[in-house]
């Protein structure tokens, strides 16, 4: 630092040196402010300029400074040199500081363009808004009018800026007035502002319909006379007992919320209401000013809500009738089902003895032609039986009565029995049918059940597998025994694979196949019972391969339900 070097008598020299050149600055400027000067020199880049002054007319100069208005004279470049006490004053800046300054620095960023077109279209005298930046960091809406002058063959430019600050500040409160005012207009809900006295002095749109009349100026119970209605949880806070109450609560400070209230308007009808109410507080906090009350028209909602339930109550009947009728179809299955299993057993037993008649030694043959008639006749009763046995399954199942009865069981064996007892009908179909069985499979199951699960699957193969071999396998997979019925008939879409499990579901078509949709149903619910499950593997057209998967012998243990035979 040199100056720390030099001696404080060189320090003296320059401090005297540097106060003379402020006296002489100071000097300058009141000189220039009295008119007494005519010009000014100022430093820049371009070196030493020199302005005169010497057009202005002292009393003109006096004039620009009483103004109320910003004025200053710019040289072409944009550069301040002369500006009036007013001009300081928007900027917040002493005069010394703005002459010599260009007038664009004085400009917020974002209008710096703006500025700078003004000043470069002066010859048709240019006018435009922009912001000043003030010395205390503030922004300052201004109306700048640039206009050229010529002094003395001198191109300057004299600039006049008009504060805006007032203006905005009123376009503002205007602009939220204007807020207020749409807010309220559009509200659904009836809204109105009432002064400390309650009197309404703000009401929206349908605040004007709910009334039935100009609301304001009348007090708030008047123009809205409700009655409170008690809340519906008695663990609720009261409500106030009338309209004056709600308003009172509310210039008193305090707040309410959804009071439920009836507003009735004579011949106009009986409004529900759900009213809220809240203070408005004084600028200064103090005791509210006055309060803002809401009305929303809840009668509709209410209409709703009481169809509603009526439908509901509605349908809850219906259900219970629904229910009640399906408990009696149920029971009727069940009686109906038993009924006729009774005669159809007799029926059967009597076509047995028949055909026994003719085979015994010493008897009369059968007619020709007798033997096969009566073998047809006791297939459609086998037939019919077996309906009747499904029908007698699924009022067991809905009931959830289906009894099983554990024992020890091969599943082999019983693979090989139901095969048998198919034989008959294959050979009929044309169609080979093949067991293959790797010794005994046990297990803990229900016998008779297992026997009707591999029925209801073996007759499906037969059924629909359009004459083609229809096999039976029987093994173990994965510690689990196994038993998987395969045909090559008409196949299963996969998006039915899951459906044709349910109660009446049927993939094919009725007039082709006959068929109550209740065989895989029945199938799987035992199945299910007996701790397994049952799937399909299938494509349309590719034939179809019914698993079996049972807990065997190892992990049979108790079943749910289940009651083990003894
Ligand atoms: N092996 C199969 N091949 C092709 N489709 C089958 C086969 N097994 C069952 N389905 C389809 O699944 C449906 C349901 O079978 P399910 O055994 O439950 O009823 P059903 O055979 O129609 O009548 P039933 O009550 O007499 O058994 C059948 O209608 C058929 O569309
Ligand atoms: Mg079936």
């Amino acid at each position: 630092m040199a100056h720390r070097a030099e001696s404080p008598t060189v320090v003296r020299r320059r401090v005297a040196e540097l106060e003379a050149r402020l006296h002489e600055a100071e000097e300058t400027l009141r000189a220039i402010r009295g008119g007494d000067v005519d010009a000014i020199v100022v430093y820049g880049p371009q070196g030493e300029r020199v302005f005169t002054l010497r057009g202005a007319e002292h009393s003109y100069r006096v004039l620009v400074e009483a103004m109320s208005e910003g004025a200053a004279t710019l040289s072409v470049d944009g550069t301040i040199f002369y500006c009036n006490r007013a001009f300081a004053g928007l900027v917040r800046l002493p005069l010394e500081r703005l002459m010599g300054s260009k007038l664009v620095d004085l400009v917020a960023p974002a209008d710096a363009p703006t500025a700078q077109a003004l000043l470069s279209r002066r010859g048709s005298g240019a006018k435009g808004e922009v912001a000043l930046r003030a010395g205390d960091g503030g922004a300052v809406p201004v109306y700048l009018s640039v206009n050229e002058m010529r002094v003395d063959g001198d191109e300057m430019l004299c600039v006049v800026a008009t504060d805006l600050s007032e203006q905005k500040r009123n376009e503002e409160i205007v602009a939220a007035e204007k807020l207020a005012r749409s807010v309220l207009d559009q509200a659904a809900e009836a809204i109105v502002v009432c002064d400390a006295a309650g009197r309404i002095i703000r009401a929206s749109q349908s605040a004007h319909v709910l009334a039935g009349a100009n609301p304001l100026q009348a007090r708030f119970e008047r123009a809205f006379p409700v009655q409170p209605l008690p809340p519906e949880d008695p663990d609720q806070q009261s409500p106030p007992r009338d309209a004056a109450g709600i308003a009172l609560a509310a210039l008193e400070g305090r707040t309410l919320r959804g009071v439920e209230a009836r507003l009735d308007r004579g011949g106009a009808g009986v409004f529900e209401l759900q009213v809220s109410a809240a203070p408005l507080p004084g600028a200064r906090g103090e005791q509210a000013v006055g309060c803002v009350i809401t009305l929303t028209d809840i009668s509709e909602r209410r209409r709703h809500e009481e169809e509603r339930e009526r439908l509901l109550s509605r349908v809850e009947a219906l259900v219970l009738r629904l229910q009640d009728a399906l408990r009696g179809r149920d029971e009727f299955l069940s009686i109906a089902s038993h009924e006729l299993k009774t005669p159809l057993t007799a029926l059967q037993l009597h076509l047995d003895g028949l055909l026994r008649t003719g085979s015994r030694e010493g008897d009369e043959p059968l007619q020709a032609g007798l033997r096969e008639r009566i073998e047809a006749v006791k297939r459609q009763g086998r037939r019919l039986a077996h309906l009747v046995n499904d029908l007698l399954d699924v009022s067991r199942i809905r009931s959830g009565r289906l009894d099983l009865t554990l024992a020890d069981v091969d599943l082999a064996a019983v693979a090989r029995e139901v095969v048998e007892r198919h034989r008959g009908e294959a050979q009929l179909a044309g169609t080979d049918l093949a067991i293959s069985v790797d010794g005994p499979v046990l297990g803990r199951w229900d016998r008779s059940r297992l026997d009707q699960v591999i029925t209801n699957l073996l007759s499906n193969a037969l059924k629909y597998g359009k004459g083609k071999p229809v096999a039976v396998e029987v093994g173990e997979a994965a510690g689990r025994a196994r038993l998987a019925v395969r045909d090559h008939g008409i196949g299963i879409a996969p998006e039915d694979h899951d459906r044709i499990f349910h109660r009446f579901e049927r993939a094919a078509s009725g007039t082709e196949f006959g068929g109550m949709g209740l065989g895989l149903w029945i199938a799987r619910e035992i199945v299910n019972r007996l701790g397994g499950d049952i799937r399909v593997e299938s494509a349309l057209g590719q034939g179809a391969r019914f698993l079996v998967d049972l807990p065997s012998a190892r992990d049979a243990g108790a079943l749910p339900g289940v009651e083990p035979a003894a």
